[in-house]
């Protein structure tokens, strides 16, 4: 049977992607931000997982607003990205896992969750940019594990609740769990934290917020289920929304884990950048 190693969430900035692209990782904006992965990669390095399930939300790439899914699966061979407009390079293309992704949509459809299955799927900045961080070099890191992309709506209301978003977590852990290969999981959540890229509060930051966020998520995520979407968009942002994300990822890693790492940094771009890496506990 599979094990779940643990889970990693990082925001996904488009910037990030050009600055890899420019390798600024010793530049003094960007430092800060970049010194947030080493850990991570000597985690991956030594824990070598075979497949990533990559929890992000689609920006207007794989879906628009005539067509909104609450949750979408790949179900691909892999997975392009395609310019979005951002100045990020079109790269080869990620190597999927249908035969997980089907595991996983079977077993959500039969605990209740409404699943769109996607047998082709454009992944944008969300789904890109963390494989970049994580496995520099991506898709092209002999290190690279399959992928299954599972997508969220955060960006036409309604959006999923906090504690749908953590449910689903727990729902995709048990489905995990039951995968009938000895194959070892890591689960990405990717967005976050406060930001607001639009409107008359855009470059909107929530720092007490973000902490308040990042203490309880790693011990405590069901006081955050306590957050309806409202409070979610009025303290971390219109795009803050992204939190859901963080949740679906820690629903998967049960109810203990260990915090390997984390980093806070504010700002890159629009955003509170957030980076923490929690250990399923044994
Ligand atoms: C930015 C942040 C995002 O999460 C995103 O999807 C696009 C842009 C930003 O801060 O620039
Ligand atoms: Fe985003």
């Amino acid at each position: 049977m599979a094990t779940i190693l643990g889970g990693i969430t990082t925001s996904h900035i488009p910037a990030v992607g050009n600055a890899i692209q420019k390798e600024l990782y010793d530049d003094p904006y960007w430092k800060p931000f970049f010194d947030g992965y080493p850990k991570i990669h000597a985690w991956i390095r030594e824990h070598k997982p075979d497949y990533v399930i990559n929890i992000y939300n689609d920006h207007g790439l794989g879906f628009f607003l005539d067509r909104m899914p609450t949750f979408a699966i790949g179900a691909a061979h892999e997975y392009r990205n395609e310019d979005e407009g951002w100045g990020l390079p079109s790269l080869d293309p990620f190597p999927g896992a249908p035969e997980l992704s089907w595991h996983i949509i079977e077993s959500m459809v039969a605990d209740e969750f409404d699943i769109t299955s996607c047998q082709e799927l454009a992944v944008d900045h969300g789904f890109v940019v963390p494989m970049q961080l994580f496995w520099p070099g991506a898709p092209n890191n002999p290190d690279m594990p399959r992928a299954v992309p599972i997508s969220a709506n955060t960006v036409q209301h309604p959006i999923p609740t906090l504690k749908r978003a953590l449910d689903f977590g727990k729902a995709l852990r048990k489905t995990l769990l039951s995968f009938p290969e000895d194959a070892k999981i890591v689960v990405l959540g990717t967005g976050g934290l406060s930001h607001q890229l639009d409107g008359q509060r855009a470059g909107f930051i929530n720092k007490e917020f973000d902490q308040y966020c990042l203490e309880n998520i790693v011990h405590n995520p069901e006081e955050l289920t306590k957050i309806t979407r409202m409070e979610l968009v009025e303290k971390a942002g219109a795009q803050g929304t992204e939190f859901l994300m963080w949740m679906m990822m820690r629903g998967a890693l049960g109810d203990e884990v260990n915090e390997i790492t984390r980093n806070y940094h504010i700002p890159i771009s629009n955003t509170a950048s957030g980076t923490l890496l929690l250990e399923c506990a044994a």
